[in-house]
C-alpha cells in the first residue's frame, strides 16, 4: 500500500530534445512500469511562462512534449500524466508556500542569482530585466512537488537546489500548521548522465545546442555531423574522456557496442565514421517513436483528451488536500467555531466541502442497504445487503467515526477485514475518505 511516489515535470518552453529523452523521459517511463511506485509526470507550462513570452510557442511545446511522452511509451492509465495549468490547486498552494518561504533563501537560488550577477558585471541595476516570476520559480516548483506529497523527484543536478528549497518550505509549513507535507528528496541517477549538446556543453534549450528528439533522419544526421570534435585525423588515437560524441553514443548504444566504440577510439576511428555510428544507434531508437509521434502530433484532440483525463485523476488528490491546507492555515468557513491555537496540528476537516450523507433503504430481496452520497448528491459508495437495518446502521456509524478503509479492485471496499460494498464509477478511496471526513465534526 505504501508506494513510493515519484514526480517530475518538463518545462514546455521548446522542442523536446535527446537530453530530455535520455535524462528524463526514458528513465521515468522505465520507473513507471514498476509496481511499487506511483508516478506523477506533468507538463510544467506555468514554468514555461517564466522564460517564454510567445504564446504560440508555449502551446506548440506543450503539444510536442505531451506527444513525446506518449510516443516514448508512457501509459496514461498506469500513471498520473497531466498539465500543470489544469490543476488550479497548484497556484493556490504556491501562495500558501510563498507566505512561509524565506526571501533570503530565494535570493540564493542559482538561476536568479546568476541573472543578478550578470547585471552587476554589466554595471546595471541588480534586478534589471528580472521578473518576479524568475524569483518565485522555486516556490512554484515546490508547490508542484508538495501538492502530491511526492517522495522522490528525479531531476538533473542543476535542479537539486530547488528540491532542497521545497524541503525547506515544507518543513516550515509543517512546523507552523501540522504535518501535512512529505519532505521530498531529489533522485539523481548517475547512470543517466546529463547529455552534452552539439558544442559539448550540457544539452539545453538555453545554449541552443540541442538535437531534437524527433528530427527527421536527414536533419538528425546533419546535426550529428555538426557535433564539435577535435582536429585529430583518422588513424590517430582519440580520447573518450570529455568527448561529447562518445557520451552521446554511450547513452543510446548497448554496453557491448559502447565497449567496441571505446576500442575504436583508441584505434583511431575517423570522426566521420564515429558520427555515422552515432547516427545509427540514435536513429534505431528514435525511428519507431518518431512514427508514433508524428501520428500523435496530427491528433491534438486526442492529446488534449488524455491531458484532461489526467487532470481529473490528479485533482482527486489535489482538491481534497488543498481543502485541508486551506483549513490548516485558517481559510475557513465562518460558521465554524474558531479553534484555539493548540488545535492547529489536529487533522483538519476540509472547510470547503459540503457534508456527505448516507441513505438507507430496503430492497425487494428483503435486505437492508445504504449508499454514501457526497455533498452534491453524487453516489460514492454502494453497500452490500444486510439482514437487518441495525447491521447496516452499525456500519454507517463505524464509517462516520473513521474506520480503516481499503479498496480491492476485485472485491470492493473493505472496512477492516469486512467487505462492505463497491465504489461508484470514477470514484476512488481518496474521494471516499474526503467525504467521510465531513462527518468528523459530527462525532467530535
Ligand atoms: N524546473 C524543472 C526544469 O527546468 C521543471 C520542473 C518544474 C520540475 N516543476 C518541477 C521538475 C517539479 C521536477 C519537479 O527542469
Amino acid at each position: 500500500m505504501n508506494k513510493q511516489r515519484v514526480l517530475t515535470g518538463i518545462t514546455t518552453s521548446g522542442t523536446p530534445h535527446l537530453g530530455n529523452y535520455a535524462g528524463a523521459i526514458r528513465p521515468a517511463i522505465a520507473a513507471s512500469r514498476r509496481d511499487d511506485v506511483e508516478s506523477f509526470y506533468f507538463l510544467a507550462d506555468y514554468h514555461a511562462l517564466v522564460k517564454v513570452q510567445d504564446p504560440a510557442r508555449v502551446q506548440r511545446s506543450t503539444l510536442e512534449i505531451a506527444a513525446s511522452w506518449l510516443a516514448a511509451g508512457l501509459d496514461p492509465n498506469t500513471v498520473w500524466f497531466y498539465r500543470q495549468s489544469d490543476i488550479p490547486e497548484i497556484p493556490e498552494l504556491t501562495w500558501l508556500l510563498t507566505c512561509v518561504a524565506s526571501k533570503g533563501l530565494l535570493n540564493r537560488a542559482h538561476a536568479y542569482k546568476a541573472s543578478v550577477d550578470k547585471n552587476l558585471a554589466d554595471q546595471l541595476d541588480p534586478d534589471a530585466g528580472i521578473t518576479a516570476g524568475l524569483f518565485m520559480y522555486p516556490v512554484l516548483m515546490a508547490a508542484d512537488i508538495l501538492m502530491f506529497n511526492a517522495h522522490k523527484v528525479p531531476v538533473g543536478r542543476d535542479q537539486v537546489q530547488h528540491i532542497e528549497m521545497a524541503r525547506d518550505f515544507a518543513g516550515r509549513f509543517n512546523h507552523l500548521f501540522g504535518e501535512h507535507f512529505v519532505l521530498p528528496e531529489a533522485a539523481i541517477d548517475d547512470s543517466v548522465a546529463t547529455l552534452p549538446g552539439l558544442d559539448g556543453r550540457k544539452m539545453s534549450k538555453s545554449y541552443d545546442n540541442t538535437i531534437p528528439m524527433f528530427a527527421p533522419p536527414s536533419e538528425l544526421r546533419k546535426l550529428i555531423f555538426s557535433i564539435v570534435t577535435d582536429s585529430r585525423a583518422p588513424g590517430e588515437a582519440k580520447d573518450t574522456e570529455g568527448s561529447a560524441l562518445f557520451q552521446l553514443y554511450q547513452a543510446f548504444a548497448s554496453s557491448e557496442e559502447t565497449l567496441a566504440m571505446r576500442a575504436a577510439f583508441a584505434d583511431g576511428i575517423g570522426w566521420g565514421d564515429a558520427k555515422q555510428s552515432l547516427f545509427e544507434v540514435i536513429d534505431r531508437q528514435a525511428a519507431p517513436m518518431r512514427e508514433k509521434y508524428e501520428a500523435l502530433i496530427a491528433q491534438p484532440i486526442e492529446i488534449e483528451a488524455v491531458l484532461r483525463e489526467g487532470a481529473i485523476k490528479a485533482r482527486k488528490f489535489s482538491a481534497p488536500f488543498l481543502a485541508k491546507l486551506r483549513y490548516a492555515v485558517g481559510l475557513r468557513d465562518l460558521r465554524e467555531a474558531p479553534t484555539s491555537m493548540r488545535d492547529r496540528t489536529v487533522a483538519a476537516k476540509p472547510a470547503a466541502m459540503k457534508p456527505a450523507s448516507f441513505k438507507q433503504y430496503r430492497e425487494a430481496d428483503g435486505k437492508f442497504y445504504f449508499k454514501l452520497l457526497d455533498g452534491d448528491g453524487k453516489l460514492l459508495l454502494q453497500s452490500i445487503g444486510y439482514a437487518s437495518a441495525r447491521d447496516a446502521g452499525q456500519l454507517i456509524a463505524q464509517l462516520k467515526s473513521g474506520g480503516d478503509l481499503r479498496h480491492e479492485p476485485q472485491s470492493g471496499v473493505h472496512l477492516g477485514e469486512t467487505l462492505i460494498g463497491t465504489l461508484a464509477d470514477n470514484v476512488d478511496l481518496t474521494e471516499l475518505t474526503a467525504a467521510l471526513s465531513t462527518f468528523a465534526e459530527e462525532n467530535a
